[in-house]
């Protein structure tokens, strides 16, 4: 894609593969012999759990939640709103919430408070990226790709105004035109 709106690679894609590879046999691993419901989260989730689905050699299920943070375009207030809400019930199950990055970490509080009332077995984070630094709240995230510095990122299922979600890497936005 030819655009000036992309700007430094952070994640090339043949790190993104070796490291989803990574994260599906790991839960693999934890998850021999238990029943697993992974919940990824509109619409950024979408293309890393595409992927890390295909690395499980354990059997699972998927469903999706869409929220919306109330806040400006790159910022997240912490109030969030259900857009679209599981299919089925957690009660009693393993879920895995997989999420594309955890910036602030005010939706996954919400998230985590919402589904930890459904009374699953248990729930653990898988998130692809953390940005440490802008971190808001404390959260335990189980599984994470990677920890990026503090820069506003597109690609791999994350956006900037809805586009840039099919870019195979992870890379920073040139703000310099927006
Ligand atoms: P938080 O509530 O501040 O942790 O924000 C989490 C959500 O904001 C993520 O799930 C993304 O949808 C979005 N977000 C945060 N940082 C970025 C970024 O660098 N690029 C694209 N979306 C982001
Ligand atoms: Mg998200």
């Amino acid at each position: 894609m030819d655009d000036s709106a992309i700007g430094e690679i952070l994640v090339p894609a043949e790190d993104l593969q070796r490291r989803v590879r990574e994260l599906g046999a790991e839960i693999s691993r934890d998850y021999e012999g238990r029943d697993l419901i992974m919940i990824g989260v509109l619409k950024g989730a979408v293309l890393f759990l595409a992927d890390l689905m295909r690395e499980l050699t354990v059997p699972c299920e998927i469903d999706f939640m869409a929220v919306s943070s109330y806040g400006s375009e790159t910022d997240s207030s912490g109030v969030v709103r259900i857009l679209k809400d599981l299919d089925s019930s957690i009660e009693g199950r393993n879920v895995v919430i997989v999420e594309d990055i955890i910036d602030s970490g005010l939706t996954l509080q919400y998230l985590l408070r919402n589904l930890r009332a459904r009374n699953p077995a248990s729930v653990e984070v898988c998130a692809l990226l953390t940005k440490p630094d802008r971190r808001r709240v404390d959260l335990p995230i189980r599984y994470v790709g990677f920890e990026i510095p503090n820069r506003y990122v597109i690609g791999y299922g994350l956006d900037y105004a809805q586009r840039y979600r099919n870019l195979g890497c992870v890379a920073v936005l040139n703000d310099s035109d927006h």
